[in-house]
C-alpha cells in the first residue's frame, strides 16, 4: 500500500515529549476557593456538597493556614448572617460575618488574596439578590445597598470584590462608591455573565439563599443566550469591571470562549455547586476517577479561555499539582 498521511502519534509516544508539547497547563496560581463563613464556631458540613463545610471563625483561622500550606492563592468568601432583614443590613454591617472574616484573614496571612461575593440574597428573607417590592426585584434601589456592601468589604480589607447580583448598573455604582472612598485600587471581578441555572441548587442549601418566591429569571440570564452575554460583558467593562466571570462553567464553555475571543481582560469561570455535587456523587459510587475527572475539567476550562478557576475542588487541585511535579 502506498498511502500518504500524517503521523500525529509520533509526538505522543514519550511522556516527556507529550508534556513538552502540551498546549494548556493548569497552575495553582489560577485557583480561587469559595468558602462559607458563619457565626457558629466549628465546622458544619453541607450535605449536598461532600467536603464543603460552613466554617466558624475559629475554623476559618485554621483554614487560612491550610490554604497557605497547599499554596492556594485566593479565596472568595460567602457569609451566613446571624439574621435576615428586608434591607439586608448584615451584608454591609461593620461586624458582619464576612467583614470579620476578612479582618481575621488579613491578620493571619496578608498574602492570601481575599475576594468577596457581593450580593444580598443570603441577607434578606425573600432570598433575592436585590430589594423586593411586592413580587418585583427592583433594580435601581438595590444599587446603593450593593455598592455599600462592596465598600464595607473593601474597608474590612478585601483585596477584590465580585458582585453576583446581576442588577443593571451595579458595576458603575460599586466603582464610583469605591473611588469616592479612596479605594481606587480595589479591582472588581464582575459576575458579568451569570445564568439562571439549576446548577446552583446545592449552593442555595449551603448559603440558605433559595428564593422564598419566584425564581431569578428576571435578573439572571437565559441559558439559551450567548449574544446577550457579549452585551452584558461590554456593559460591565464600560462601567469599570476589571475582570469578567462566566457562571456556571461546563454547560457554558462556548460562552467563555466567545468572551475570550472578544475581550482582553482576565476571565474567570465558576465551577458551581451542582457541578461539584455531580462529580462527588459519581465518585462516591466508584463510577468515575475523581482525580482524573477534576484535572480534565480544569484543563478544559483553561483551554476554553479561563484565567481564574473558581472551584470547590481548589484544595484537591493544589494537592494534585504538587504530587504531579
Ligand atoms: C449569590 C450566588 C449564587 C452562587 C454564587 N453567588 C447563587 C445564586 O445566584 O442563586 C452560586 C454558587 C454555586 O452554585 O456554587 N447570588
Amino acid at each position: 500500500m502506498d498511502l500518504t498521511f500524517d503521523r500525529h502519534r509520533r509526538l505522543r509516544n514519550h511522556a516527556g515529549l507529550r508534556a513538552m508539547v502540551r498546549e494548556t497547563r493548569v497552575s495553582v496560581s489560577q485557583l480561587m476557593y469559595p468558602l462559607f463563613v458563619t457565626h457558629a464556631p466549628g465546622r458544619h458540613p453541607v450535605s449536598s456538597m461532600p467536603g464543603v463545610d460552613h466554617l466558624g471563625l475559629d475554623e476559618w483561622r485554621r483554614e487560612i493556614v491550610e490554604l497557605s500550606e497547599l499554596g492556594v492563592p485566593a479565596v472568595i468568601l460567602f457569609g451566613l448572617p446571624a439574621s435576615k432583614d428586608d434591607l439586608s443590613s448584615e451584608a454591609y454591617a461593620k461586624e458582619g460575618i464576612v467583614q470579620q472574616a476578612i479582618r481575621i484573614a488579613k491578620q493571619e496571612n496578608p498574602d492570601l488574596l481575599i475576594a468577596t461575593d457581593v450580593c444580598l440574597c443570603q441577607y434578606n428573607p425573600a432570598g433575592h439578590c436585590g430589594i423586593v417590592h411586592g413580587d418585583q426585584i427592583v433594580n435601581d434601589e438595590s444599587l446603593a445597598l450593593i455598592a455599600q456592601t462592596a465598600l464595607s468589604h473593601a474597608e474590612a480589607g478585601a483585596d477584590l470584590v465580585a458582585p453576583s447580583d446581576m442588577m443593571d448598573g451595579r458595576i458603575a455604582a460599586i466603582r464610583s462608591t469605591l473611588d469616592q472612598n479612596g479605594y481606587t485600587q480595589t479591582p472588581i471581578l464582575s459576575y458579568a455573565v451569570k445564568y439562571a441555572s439549576a446548577f446552583y441548587g446545592p449552593f442555595r442549601e449551603a448559603a440558605d439563599s433559595a428564593p422564598a418566591f419566584g425564581d431569578r429569571k428576571t435578573y439572571q440570564m437565559d441559558p439559551a443566550n450567548v449574544r446577550e452575554a457579549i452585551l452584558e460583558a461590554e456593559s460591565d467593562l464600560a462601567e469599570g469591571a476589571d475582570m469578567l466571570m462566566v457562571k456556571p462553567a461546563f454547560a457554558y464553555m462556548d460562552v467563555l470562549r466567545a468572551l475570550r475571543d472578544r475581550f482582553d481582560v482576565p476571565l474567570a469561570t465558576y465551577n458551581v455547586s451542582g457541578e461539584y455535587a455531580m462529580v462527588k456523587a459519581a465518585a462516591q459510587r466508584g463510577w468515575i476517577d475523581e482525580r482524573a475527572i477534576v484535572m480534565e475539567m480544569m484543563t478544559g476550562l483553561t483551554r476554553a479561555g479561563a484565567d481564574i478557576l473558581i472551584t470547590y475542588f481548589a484544595k484537591d487541585v493544589a494537592r494534585y499539582l504538587r504530587e504531579d511535579r
